[in-house]
């Protein structure tokens, strides 16, 4: 089984460059459907997401090809075909391509898409959304087919604020005949990544970053080279790893703009930074304090990606704290092995109470999605003793490269293949 090993217990001090965003890249990829010719995708992180994303994309003819950290993406031969369903079912973000498949082709078939195990994740705003513009869309139990002869423009008010939905009803409408608007948008920074990468492609988009856009469908977009904007969820996983183990590191190219509530939640925990155009310091000297109330909500407030990394450093932080998860009805999947390491927290619906102990002990854990399995190796790296987390295939859907990142942070840590034995 594949695993990480940490041996725990050491300050953290070094600095690490921050990869691209996996939120923002994998829309964008999805995107470059939308556009006949070549889109060429800078810092785009080596992630098992974006790999599946890529063979998701080469399964319809395109052609795809990493040189370094650019992806250039061929689309001329886009073409209709039936997309690997282990890629569909793996990760949510495979939910993208169809707004963009029917803004192309005209037709889709799919199976429902996967992601982390983290709630139900239903797809009904989405298929809501792009039935009003014109989608007949029949559902089977294990997926459906969508089809339109012209996307038409549409007024859309989000009973809730869903990530997914607006990236997807976006992608439809670039190319719809009218205007869109979608009311109660997500603002996520990756929505507004999504937005400039289609506004400098062609597209005539108003209000990015706002909680309403107004899209005016265009005829056609062109090709376009793209910068991916660094990952505020990896920056600030690792700025959760120096809460939790304490020392000072400098995250270079973190966006810190886009991290605000994560950093002012660090604060309130005892954290000192200095934010620059270069990157994020942080410095963490004395026993980490509670936070009374911690609550995840979409952008601008604290990301249900970190709540794990959070609730983690919280419980080696002095005195009581209480998260409250608003987002996903089942992401404290970690408290067990966090349990395991010697935590003391109380789950209670939708709340976790967290009493910090001074100190958590190395334990064989088991990651079982991603930001959850983050979070674990950062346990490991504050604990005592060796701890290694099983299922790093699931870390690694995100994150590049951890052990490396942490290397760098001063954490000793590594790939193994731990045994499983039969019993
Ligand atoms: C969500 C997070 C995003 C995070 C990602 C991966 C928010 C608002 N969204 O995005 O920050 O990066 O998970 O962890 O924080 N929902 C429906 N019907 C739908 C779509 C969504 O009921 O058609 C519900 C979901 O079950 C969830 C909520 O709406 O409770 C938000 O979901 P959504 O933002 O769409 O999820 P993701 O796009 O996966």
């Amino acid at each position: 089984m594949n695993a990480i090993q940490i041996y725990g217990g050491k300050r953290l001090m070094g600095q690490t460059r921050i990869q691209g965003s996996k939120n923002a890249v994998l829309p964008i990829l999805a995107a470059t459907l939308l556009i006949d010719g070549t889109c060429e995708i800078e810092n785009c992180p080596d992630i098992g997401d974006v790999r599946h994303m890529i063979r998701l994309l080469e399964s319809m003819c395109c052609k795809v090809e990493r040189i370094g950290q650019t992806v250039k993406v061929y689309t001329n031969q886009l073409a209709h075909c039936d997309m690997p369903s282990d890629s569909v079912c793996v990760m949510r973000s495979s939910i993208m391509l169809l707004g963009a498949l029917l803004a192309r082709i005209g037709s889709v078939s799919m199976q429902y898409p996967g992601g982390c195990v983290i709630g139900s994740r239903p797809i009904d705003l989405h298929l809501q959304g792009l039935r009003k513009m014109g989608v007949t869309i029949e559902e089977r139990e294990d997926g459906f087919y969508a089809e339109t002869t012209e996307l038409t423009g549409a007024f859309h008010r989000l009973p809730f604020v869903s990530v997914g939905a607006t990236e997807n009803l976006l992608l439809a409408a670039v190319l719809a005949k009218g205007e869109t608007v979608i009311e109660n948008a997500a603002r996520e920074p990756e929505i507004s990544a999504l937005c400039d990468f289609l506004t400098k492609a062609g597209a005539d988009i108003e209000g990015a970053g706002t909680s309403r856009l107004i899209i005016r469908g265009v005829k056609s977009l062109h090709p376009i080279a793209y910068r991916v904007p660094a990952d505020r969820i990896v920056a600030g996983t690792y700025l959760a790893a120096c809460l939790c183990s304490g020392g000072e590191i400098f995250l270079q190219e973190a966006p810190c703009t886009q991290m605000q509530s994560v950093i002012q939640a660090a604060e309130k925990m005892g954290a000192k930074f200095a934010e620059s155009e270069e990157g994020l310091l942080v410095i963490c000297k004395d026993r980490r304090k509670a936070l009374s109330k911690l609550q995840t909500d979409s952008y601008p407030g604290f990301p249900t990606d970190l709540q794990s990394a959070f609730l983690t450093a919280m419980t080696v932080a002095e005195g009581r704290s209480v998260m409250e998860e608003t987002i996903f009805e089942n992401r404290f999947r970690i408290v067990p092995e966090l349990r395991k390491m010697g935590a003391h927290i109380q789950v209670k619906k939708n709340l976790v109470v967290v009493d910090g102990t001074e100190c958590l002990q190395g334990a064989v854990i088991q990651a079982e999605e991603l930001r959850g399995g983050a979070a674990l190796v950062m346990a490991g790296a504050v604990a005592e003793g060796v701890t290694i987390v099983t299922n790093r295939h699931f870390i690694e859907r995100g994150y590049e490269d951890i052990c490396f990142d942490l290397q760098k942070l001063g954490i000793r840590c590594q790939k193994i293949d731990y045994p499983v034995i039969d019993t």
